[in-house]
């Protein structure tokens, strides 16, 4: 977790070094640091708990003037949000700093080693021991060359990292180094430039170099950069990625905050995903890289997530066994990585993963491989880990999502496992051409019906003041809907700190009907399924005993409307597997308007960082 970013050239660094750190913030936000190289041939930082905003303030007192900089936003792990915790750390000399993004796992090791040895830890964290072991390889063995000394310090850590190096005696350099954790570099007229993700590149560059794990890489402030391997010899051919989002898509553009924002994003998200999909063989899925011969043999299907991703997998596992049907496990990538996977030879494992570089999704992904999986992975993030880890991928093309709760690459990605299952039923023979595209053409009337459905935000609005001195409330759902359940209490608990959980609706009966009482908050979704009467029946379960109930319904169904406090309306949908993508915009806008009257803040909730990267 933790976003960082680096910078030297012509411009002043703190200028970059603040607005990447704000695009980057969505990676942690409990402290933030920066330190450039003065003009007099010193450091000087600035670094505080708190949000990059805070940083910024105090920037604009302290004014760090030069044109090399590094600079962090954090996510705690090792060590509390302190301002001495905040990176950039430096060495002994104070002319070392480092940022750092990753979990250095032998640290305390190292720590004890760098005590005898006479260095002064000045933090809690386990990233200062590398400013440490870089200071002891410029005094020794890499004198003169920051590359090499970063090399020499990584050959003694364990655990994943990326890396920005500064040193006020190598004016003018960054040297950078990556194991596990993402880092891209930008080289352009102005000066050289480093980030945890394109976010902040994309501004300055259409195209970045990505560097691979255990590459190094030297940033010159005439702009020019240099990869190098493990062994410091010259990458002749680096990585090379085009940014095809422009900068625009990672500013507000007008709206309140990034959740408005992207929320309103999904119709055309949606759209992008789906041009130029449908061909005479069915799904167009060329990520594949299957044979349609290879797809028919499929017998089963891992799809392996986290969090909201793997609400994602549960919609996509009914998709896959009712279309193609093919058996399908659904798992989360934190549990599944302690059990045994029953899979043979002809098992594809699906990872489902916004940012690519969620840890337990990533350790589940290689595990299903080394087992002989094919492993694909349906991400919305370029060039993420996972994207380069597996044998395809699908990209959501949601654009960048900042706002740490994910709303775009749900829906997104529920539509891009809509594609896989219908691939994989065409393939199976479970579907002719015929009927693989009446479905695609239902997949076409989504951003429509999304659109209606966000145009009836105020209907959730007036729903919120239900939910303002709420300590609890209950979602539930049936089939399908019983995720949008999962999903809608996942969104309102972590964007309004209220406490949601959320059951298919036949459980209530067995334990949740007791926390039932006058003015309780009950959200049921609801919709004209072949399932509706009997979640009709467990709305009247809880009206008798007193709650207020929140419906998500179809337009017309006056049966639901009498008897609940609110209606939240959706159009029809043309299929009831798919009005999990059309019902959820209802919750999320609900979630959102609920955290707005409780004062929180949508965009960054607490605790939470948009990219888990620890186990
Ligand atoms: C919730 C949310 C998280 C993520 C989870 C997995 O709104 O965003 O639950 O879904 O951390 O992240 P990815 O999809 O990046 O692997």
């Amino acid at each position: 977790m933790c976003g960082i970013v680096g910078y030297t050239g012509r411009r002043q660094a703190a200028e970059f070094l603040l607005s990447g750190l704000a695009a980057l913030e969505y990676r942690g936000y409990d402290s933030a640091g920066i330190e450039v190289v003065s003009p007099s041939g010193n450091l000087h930082g600035v670094k505080c708990a708190g949000r990059v905003s805070v940083l910024a303030e105090r920037c604009r007192t302290a004014n760090p003037v030069g044109t090399t900089g590094i600079a962090h936003t954090r996510w705690a792990t090792h060590g509390a949000p302190t301002d001495r915790n905040a990176h950039p750390h430096l060495d002994c000399s104070g002319r070392i700093a480092i940022v750092h993004n990753g979990i250095i796992e032998n640290f305390q090791e190292l720590r004890a080693y760098l005590s005898r040895a006479g260095h002064k830890i000045a933090s809690d964290t386990d990233s200062e021991v590398i400013a440490h072991l870089v200071e002891d390889a410029w005094e020794g063995p890499a004198r003169g060359s920051l590359v090499d000394a970063l090399r020499n310090a990584c050959q003694r850590l364990e655990g994943s990292y990326a890396i920005a190096l500064e040193c006020a005696d190598a004016p003018g350099q960054i040297a950078v180094a990556r194991r596990g954790s993402p880092l891209v570099l930008a080289s352009t007229e102005d000066g050289a430039y480093a980030a945890s993700d394109v976010t902040p590149l994309a501004a300055v560059s259409s195209h970045v170099i990505q560097l691979e794990d255990d590459q190094f890489a030297l940033l010159r402030e005439d702009g020019s950069i240099s990869v190098f391997d493990s062994e410091g010899l010259l990458v002749e051919s680096p990585t090379r990625l085009d940014i095809d989002w422009d900068a625009s898509a990672a500013t507000l553009g007008g709206y309140a905050d990034f959740m408005a924002k992207e929320m309103a994003e999904q119709p055309e998200a949606i759209e992008r995903l789906l041009k130029d999909r449908l061909d005479e063989h069915g799904i167009r899925l060329d990520e594949l890289s299957m044979t349609g011969e290879e797809l028919a043999g499929i017998d089963r299907v891992y799809l392996v997530a986290c969090g909201t991703s793997y609400h994602v997998g549960l919609i996509a596992r009914e998709l896959i066994e009712q279309w193609a049907g093919i058996p399908v496990f659904c798992e989360y990538a934190s549990e599944l990585n302690y059990k045994e996977p029953l899979v043979t030879e002809h098992t594809l494992c699906v990872v489902i993963t916004q940012s690519g570089e969620t840890a337990d999704t990533l350790t589940a992904a290689r595990r299903m491989r080394a087992l002989g999986c094919r492993v694909f992975a349906v991400t919305n993030v370029l060039g993420s880990t996972a994207a380069r880890e597996s044998d395809g991928t699908l990209y959501v093309q949601a654009g960048p999502e900042i706002c740490v709760c994910s709303t775009k690459a749900y829906t997104a990605q529920m539509v891009a496992c809509a594609l896989l299952a219908l691939r994989l039923a065409f393939s199976a023979g479970k579907m002719g051409h015929a009927e693989v595209e009446r479905h695609f053409r239902n997949l076409e009337a989504l951003p429509d019906l999304i659109r209606e459905v966000l145009r009836r935000s105020w209907q959730g609005k007036r729903a919120a003041a239900l939910f303002r001195r709420a300590s609890s409330a209950l979602f539930l759902g049936r089939g399908v809907n019983s995720t949008t359940a999962y999903e809608g209490a996942l969104k309102l608990k972590e964007v309004s700190y209220l406490h949601a959980e959320a059951y298919p609706a036949g459980e209530m009966k067995h334990g949740p009907i007791a926390l039932l009482e006058p003015g309780f908050p009950v959200v049921a979704i609801v919709p004209a399924d072949h399932v509706h009467e009997k979640t009709l029946s467990n709305i009247q379960e809880v009206i008798a005993r007193g709650a207020s109930c929140v419906a998500v319904a179809t337009d017309g169904d006056e049966a639901v409307a009498s008897l609940c406090e609110h209606t939240l309306w959706i159009p029809p949908v043309p299929e009831e597997m798919l009005v999990p993508i059309v019902a959820i915009v209802h919750l999320q806008l609900l979630a959102r308007y609920v955290a707005r009257a409780r004062g929180c803040d949508v965009d960054k909730p607490r605790n939470l960082a948009k990219s888990v990267t620890v186990e």
